[in-house]
């Protein structure tokens, strides 16, 4: 198995240096977090999208920082070999630097190896704090699911020649202030392609297309899941939720049926047993 990442090594990491691209996947709870590690992925994300495929949000923005760090707790408590980054849910990095550092610690107290946030240059200042504070964070820029209603939804993002320089001047910015890695969301191909161009840490991109020095996806479009309407980006590997329904239709046939539980799924007394209860005449 490959040695467990770090931040130098996946600031390091460039495909154009000959590194195969990053896999990262999102986990929120054990075993979640023990199938990703299991599959050999270098990242698990405990992601805010956690509010979407898990709580039944419409959007990211109803977790808080307590939320995050519940499932931060589970995903480390199962040890993985995997590096854990931790989403900084909406309004935990936005008020102080103060504030910001404390809910990172929160965090990195409940087992992150490194902290994620949303946002280009209006950021800078939380972004050095954290440094500052020694505390690992990877950058987010393109679509920000955090600003959905600031975006007017979810949409592709830099399709224009300034924003798309606009991206990568912000891209560069972040990597000055200290960021080990951006991930980049639901931008042109080409706009990726440059960024991951301009800086030399690691991109990872999630409907960026193919030129970023790794991938990232939720698991829950990975695993069908849900079976709710996907983005274009996603390829889905399983239909978890379709097999799961079977399966529990299965199930309730079977207890319908009188199927189950069979004797070997019960639990027996010995004989001699049977024998002196019987003569107190309840069997
Ligand atoms: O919350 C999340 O899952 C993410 C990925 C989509 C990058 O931020």
């Amino acid at each position: 198995m490959a040695a467990k990442m770090t931040v130098p090594r996946i600031r390091e990491h460039k495909v154009s240096a000959g590194d195969d691209p990053l896999v990262m996947l999102t986990a929120y709870d054990a075993p979640s977090a023990r199938m990703v590690d299991s599959s050999g992925a270098d990242i698990i994300l405990v992601g805010d999208s956690v509010a979407m495929v898990v709580l039944g949000y419409e959007d990211t923005l109803q977790v808080t920082i307590d939320d995050i760090a519940y499932h931060t707790a589970a995903v480390s408590r199962t040890n993985p070999s995997a590096f854990v980054v931790a989403d900084m849910p909406w309004m935990s990095y936005h008020v102080s630097k103060e504030e910001t550092v404390m809910n990172a610690a929160k965090l990195i107290r409940a087992g992150a190896d490194a902290v994620k946030l949303e946002g280009g240059r209006r950021r800078l200042p939380m972004i050095e704090a954290l440094i500052d504070a020694e505390i690992p964070v990877m950058g987010h820029l393109g679509l920000t699911p955090q600003s959905v209603n600031v975006m007017g939804g979810f949409k592709v993002q830099a399709k224009s020649t300034k924003a798309a320089l606009d991206l990568v001047s912000a891209a560069k910015s972040l990597v000055h202030a200290g960021c080990f890695s951006l991930v980049l969301e639901g931008v042109p191909s080409p706009v990726a392609a440059m960024v991951t161009e301009a800086v030399d840490v690691a991109t990872i991109g999630i409907g960026a297309g193919p030129y970023c020095d790794g991938q990232v996806l939720v698991l829950h479009d990975v695993l069908g899941i849900e079976q709710r309407v996907l983005p274009k980006f996603v390829r889905r590997y399983a239909d978890f939720h379709g097999e799961g329904v079977q399966a529990l239709a299965k199930f309730a046939d079977d207890v319908r049926t009188g199927k189950f539980p069979a004797d070997e799924e019960s639990y027996q007394l010995h004989d001699d047993v049977v024998d002196e209860i019987k003569l107190y005449g309840t069997i």
